[in-house]
């Protein structure tokens, strides 16, 4: 089955061909640069990017791999969690050439998409435990099946990767700061003193991340900030060996807070009686590439004899070809939508409005 996955959630445009379970091709476009400008992602100029580029990422796709619309079996896209302006631009596009190719429609879970993204590299295993980390969400969930996901927690505010960057931004580093912090705090040593474990006492397995972003703030003191270089618009880090240690230091006792307890909530999560026959961690999202967090997880599934999967980072980060993965996924096991399917914003449950499809046949589900 030829799969064209389309995702455009949040700030990325990002397309790709998957065939049978296996990644063909992928072309993505991303505006990091442009929301930089304004420390956080707009929702509007997002949507107006992504409906610059995926005509043009789709058509070079397809041309660079010698397909032509006609050739797909499916169209899979993200129809949300994310930003609406930006899922319309992306399901309206994925329609459209439904509707031209004659192929499958399918919206997928994005939130899904990203726990299942390991299965393009590796073999999933099921009953899973799936940890997804990234700039809107912290979610565990038990999953059964592509079609079968249990929510176990969430965060109650801020997500893992918006803690990340909101405290990555006090100390003056560009959006998003994630991948800075993490480098950074790999030439650091953390003070597992400085930041606190928060909502660890709970009982539940919800997270909670805006008191870390409190406690930053009291840490960032303008010695520790990073400047600017006005000509490049680049952040500049310290020269000072003691300076640049000290934000290294600070970056690295952070890491270690927001790591330690996501890792302690998913030990809780296996502890659970009714989580016995879990056979696999899950680990996804733009936050699972960091380095420490993969460390941390991959020994807490040795120390269980669990297997343990993660995407390659570059899979972590939103992607075309975990859309088009799961959308084929769930084709196999017969569902599709029909065109009325509708983009569904943050904040909002994912309706279970799938239909079943019977035998071969074109664009709607009956
Ligand atoms: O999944 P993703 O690409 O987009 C969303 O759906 O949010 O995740 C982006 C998030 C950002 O918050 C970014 O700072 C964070 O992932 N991130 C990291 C790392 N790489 C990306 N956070 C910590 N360590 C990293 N290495
Ligand atoms: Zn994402």
């Amino acid at each position: 089955m030829l799969c064209l996955g389309i995702e455009t959630s949040c700030d990325d445009t990002s397309l790709a061909l998957v065939k049978d379970g296996r990644l063909l091709a992928q072309e993505s476009a991303g505006q990091a640069d442009l929301h930089a400008l304004f420390g956080g992602v707009v929702p509007e100029l997002a949507s107006r990017e992504h409906a610059r580029f995926i005509g043009p990422l789709c058509d070079k796709l397809l041309r660079d791999n010698r397909y032509v619309a006609a050739d797909l079996d499916l169209v899979a896209v993200a129809r949300g969690p994310g930003l609406l302006g930006s899922l319309l631009v992306g399901i309206a596009f994925a329609k459209s050439l439904a509707v031209g190719s004659g192929a499958l429609f399918i919206g997928v879970n994005h939130l899904h998409a990203h726990l299942l993204a390991a299965g393009l590299e590796k073999k999933l295993l099921y009953p899973a435990l799936g940890l997804l980390v990234s700039g809107g969400h912290t979610h565990l969930y038990r999953v059964e099946g592509p079609a079968a996901f249990s929510p176990l927690g969430k965060t109650l505010d801020d997500a893992a990767g918006e803690a990340f960057d909101k405290a990555g931004k006090m100390l003056g580093l560009p959006y998003p700061a994630g991948r800075q912090m993490d480098f950074l705090a790999g030439k650091g040593r953390a003070d597992p003193r400085l930041f606190p474990r928060p909502h660890m006492r709970s009982g539940t397995l919800d997270f909670s991340f805006s008191g870390l972003k409190t406690a930053m703030r009291a840490q960032a003191k303008p010695s520790l900030r990073v400047s600017w270089d006005a000509a490049t618009g680049k952040a500049v880090l310290p020269k000072d060996p003691e300076q640049y240690a000290a934000l290294a230091d600070c970056c690295a006792s952070f890491r270690l807070a927001v790591v330690e307890t996501l890792a302690a909530k998913m030990q809780a999560a296996l502890d659970a009686p009714d989580q016995a026959d879990i056979r696999c961690l899950l680990l996804a999202g733009g936050v699972a590439a960091n380095s420490l967090l993969r460390a941390s997880i991959a020994r807490l599934a040795a120390s269980r004899e669990k297997a343990f999967l993660v995407p390659a980072p570059a899979l972590c980060a939103d992607n075309g070809a975990m859309v088009a993965y799961l959308g084929g996924l769930l084709a196999e096991e017969g569902f599709c939508h029909p065109l009325s399917m509708e983009a569904v914003p943050r904040g909002r449950p994912i309706p279970d409005d799938m239909r079943r499809r019977i035998g071969q046949f074109p664009l709607t589900a009956p």
